[in-house]
Parts: C-alpha cells; structure tokens; sequence
C-alpha cells in the first residue's frame, strides 16, 4: 500500500473534446515495420500494440481480421500503433530495453474542426528517423511568433516530439515541452519517475491513404496540434498522440547512456506509425461525432466496447519465424541488432540491415529461454501501472478510491517502489493541459479559443502484490510460446 501526491494539472474549461485510448501491453517488441519495410525485417526493433494480427506486411484487412485480437482497451479498434523502443547501453556495451510503463496510450484529440475519420486502408508516419539533433530555442518560442503558414513540415516536425521528464512529486511538465532526450545526468537528478516519450502526428490530410515516403499525404498544421492546414491538405483528422513511459529512473547512477532503437542517443529521430485499423471508417466518425464528453474516457463513449485489462493482455502477434531467435531484450554489443549509434549533430546514415540482403548476425548475443531479469521486471513494470491506466478520473478526488480499486493485482510495494510509479493523472490531461503551459493565455485567445489551467493535488493509492503479476506474467509467457516459441519475452 502506498499513498503518493501527485500535482496534476487539470483542464478546467474550453478544451476540445477527445479521448484517450489505452494499449496497456505490447502485442510484441520486434524488428517489423509493415509501412517503412514491408515484407522484410525492419532495420530496428519496434514496441507495437494493438491488433494481434501484425505482420510484416499487415493491412487493413489483416488487421481487423475475424478473430483478431487487440490489445487495445475498445475492441473495435485494431489498429496497429508503433515506435521504436528504448535502450539502456552499459558502458561495458551491452544494452537492456528500458522497462516500459503502462503500455501506450493513443490520444485521439480533436483540436480542428469538421474531423474526419481516417480512412479504411489509411496509414502514417510521423517524425524523422535519420535527424540527431534540434536546432531551436528551448523552451519553444511561444506560439504567438510560430510561423503564420505552414510551410515547413520539417520543422513542425520536430515540434510534435516530447521528450517529458517524470517527477509525479513536482509540476508536471507540459506536453512537447522539450524536443530532444535530456542528458543522462540530467534524467538521474529529475526524472524520478521516468521519462514519457511523445509524438503528435500530422491531422491534416490530403485524402490520400498514403503516399511514397509515408508523410506527404498528411501534413502538420501550423501550430502543430492546430491551426492553418496546407493549401490541398483540406481533411481534418483527429490529432494522433501516442504517449509511453519508460523506467528510465532504473539506471539512474548507471554508467551508461539511453538510445533509441535507431541509432538515435539524441531522441531528436523518434517517430512513431499508426495503420487504421477501427471496425470501419463509419464507426469511427461515429466516435468522433458522438463521444465528445470531455472526461476522454473511453467509458464515456457508449459506442464502444471495453474489454478487461486481462484479455487485452493476452493479445500478442506471432513472431515472424526468421526473427524467432531474436533476442531484442538484453543483448552483448550494443543495441539490437548491430545498429550503429549516430551521435549528430549531422543526419543518420543508411546502415546495413543484420538478417536483410545477405548482412550476417553480428556477434552472437546472450540469448536464454527464459526472459532476462530486465525482461521480466519489464513485464512486471508493465503489470504495475497497467492497472493505473483503468483510472482516469484526473478532475477529482475520487481518484483516490478509483486508483486503489483498480490497483488490487500488480507488482509488490517494492517493485512499485523502485520504479516509482504513481499514477499520475497528468498522464491523462497532458496534452490539453500543455496548451496552456506552453502557450500563454494571450495567445490561445488569439488563436480563437480560451483555455484555463488549474493544478490541483490528487492523492493516489496503489495496492499490490507480486504473486499475483508473477502468474500473470507466467501465463503470459506461456501464451506466447503456444503460439509461436518465439523470443518475444
Ligand atoms: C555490463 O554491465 C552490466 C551492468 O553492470 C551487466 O549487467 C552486464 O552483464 C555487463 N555485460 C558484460 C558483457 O559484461
Ligand atoms: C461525462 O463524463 C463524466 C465523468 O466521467 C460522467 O460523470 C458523465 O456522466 C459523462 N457524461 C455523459 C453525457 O456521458
Ligand atoms: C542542426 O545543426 C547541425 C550542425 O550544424 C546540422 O548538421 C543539422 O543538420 C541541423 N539540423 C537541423 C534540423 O537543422
């Protein structure tokens, strides 16, 4: 039992509606990229969620498959939503993944107006993998003096990523505060809580479902979650945030540094891939027509159907035989597999693909049958504040009797402990509540809306225990290896 205050900020009035949808587990972590690298291993490992019908060459139709799960809380949406994962490297070289927190949430956020469904067969990329370093002011300048048009993509780009650090003892930060990955130093001295890792893509469209580099059917308009769309990018999508915390905290004192899956040490080359994959088109524009209610709980939302954390637990894709032995978890040299680190400030180079057109394995890695210790507190870590993704009322006190209903069957006090997680409500109204950290009250008034900010303190209790997330856990692992004695844990 633990008790934590956590400041929250908490959106008052003028917000625009959305919702908040929680992928509390990954379907898997692997080297696959349906959109960038379809048919063919990806050149870097990937943590995906949502439909457990992901492939290599996913499509709509894969997807939403009869019979596919999701991991995703609404079992209408079988989308697929990925980014790469985060690396801890030693300075003796070898690398864990950085234990993520609470899987994914993927915002649905209607800042324009006249939002538009994505289409069936609709699928993006945002961000810029190949980019190590961000060249403007920090903090942002503030919006008022942002670029009137939205000419440079490029440069809005790098504005939809949020580095966010964690300290649920202190102010959140706001959202798309800070545009690159703080130092290490920095993080230990802070970030008691972690790191949340965010990217915002592009809402308006052009109507195409995708185009050759995957971006330029969709553009950012020019204040980024909001404002002016390019000429001929007439269609508004909803604003698509995805939002996931990694235990950066763990190796706080370590000697080492944290890397993206990439290469990328600098985070300024995060990004992030979504395929539509609701039940239809129809019903999705039924949701963003009806479920308006600004809690953004998807309980909120008649329309859909919300299945138990434990069965969207279960759903996880079948590994690809040819990256069954892949270890993507712990590896000896680096981070998986063999992708070189590129420090910037210069753009990426194209680097060779281990396992792709006749590139061999580098040196084999420390592979075991059963999950390393990181991977299971991986698992573990995820079970903790899986359950704190089921409460999301951030406006109330209440919180606190949701948050310990929701919180009997995780980790031990001991696991919640060492990775300091509380449930946060920030989490939850980040985005919104950003505006206003970011944008000064002036400002947003001048862009046609009035938003207030309050902060307020919630208490949070979490109860826990570990048999229960060791069994869990175990079963998991038991599912996975019935489907396809892959390597996922
Ligand atoms: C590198 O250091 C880490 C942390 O001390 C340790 O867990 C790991 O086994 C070491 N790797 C090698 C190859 O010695
Ligand atoms: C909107 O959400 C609040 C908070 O979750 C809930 O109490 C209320 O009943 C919802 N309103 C509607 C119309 O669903
Ligand atoms: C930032 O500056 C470096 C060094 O001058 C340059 O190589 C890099 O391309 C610049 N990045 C952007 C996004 O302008």
């Amino acid at each position: 039992m633990r008790s934590t205050t956590a400041a929250a900020l908490t959106l008052v009035s003028g917000a625009h509606a959305f919702w908040r949808m929680p992928c509390r587990t990954e379907t898997g972590v692997a080297r696959m990229d349906p959109i960038v690298d379809p048919g063919q291993i990806a050149d870097h490992v990937h943590t995906i969620a949502g439909s457990g019908n992901f492939h290599m060459e996913s499509t709509y139709a894969d997807l939403t498959a009869e019979g596919a799960c999701t991991s995703c809380a609404v079992t209408q949406d079988h989308s697929a939503y990925w980014t790469p994962a985060l690396y801890f490297v030693y300075s003796n070289g070898s690398s864990v993944i950085v234990p993520q927190i609470g899987g994914m949430l993927a915002y649905y956020l209607y800042y324009m107006d006249n939002v538009k469904a994505f289409p069936e067969g609709f699928q993006m990329l945002a961000g810029q993998r190949d980019l190590r370093s961000f060249n403007g002011s920090f903090p942002d300048e503030p919006l008022s003096s942002w670029p009137q048009e939205p000419d440079d993509q490029k440069w809005l780009s790098q504005r939809a990523l949020g580095f966010n650090c964690l300290n649920y003892g202190a102010t959140a930060e706001p959202s798309l505060y800070r545009h690159e990955l703080p130092e290490k130093s920095y993080m230990d001295a802070n970030c008691k809580d972690g790191m949340r890792l965010e990217i915002g893509f592009p809402s308006c469209g052009n109507g195409e479902l995708d185009s050759d580099d995957h971006q330029s059917h969709v553009a950012y308009p020019n204040l980024v979650k909001e404002g002016k769309c390019p000429e001929g990018y007439d269609i508004h999508y909803p604003f698509l945030f995805f939002e996931t915390i990694w235990a950066t905290n763990k190796f706080a004192g370590e000697d080492g540094e944290f890397a993206l899956s990439h290469g990328d040490p600098t985070g300024a080359g995060y990004h992030g891939d979504f395929i539509m994959g609701w039940e239809s088109s129809d019903f999705l524009q039924k949701a963003l027509d009806t479920c308006q209610n600004q809690s953004g709980r998807i309980e909120d939302c008649a329309l859909f159907d919300i299945q138990e954390d434990s069965k969207a637990d279960q759903c996880s894709f079948e590994m690809p035989e040819v990256l069954s032995d892949e270890d993507v978890m712990s590896i000896q040299d680096g981070i998986p597999m063999g992708v070189p680190m590129q420090y910037g400030p210069a753009d990426a180079t194209k680097y060779p693909c281990v396992g792709r057109d006749g590139h061999s394995e580098p040196t084999k890695s420390a592979k075991s049958s059963k999950p390393s210790s990181s991977a299971s507190d991986y698992g573990l870590l995820s079970k903790a504040s899986s359950a704190l993704f089921g409460d999301d009322d951030s406006k109330s006190s209440e919180g606190s009797d949701k948050a310990s209903s929701y919180g009997s069957s995780t980790a031990s006090d001991a696991e919640v402990a060492a990775a300091s997680i509380t449930a946060s409500p920030s989490i939850y109204d980040a985005v919104d509540s950003s505006s206003a950290n970011i944008v000064s009250t002036k400002t947003v008034t001048e862009n046609g809306e009035v938003v207030e900010i309050a902060i307020e303190e919630v208490d949070m209790t979490v109860t826990a225990t570990a048999s229960q997330a060791a069994d869990d856990k175990y079963r998991r692992h038991l599912h996975n290896h019935k489907r396809h004695g892959g390597a996922r844990l």
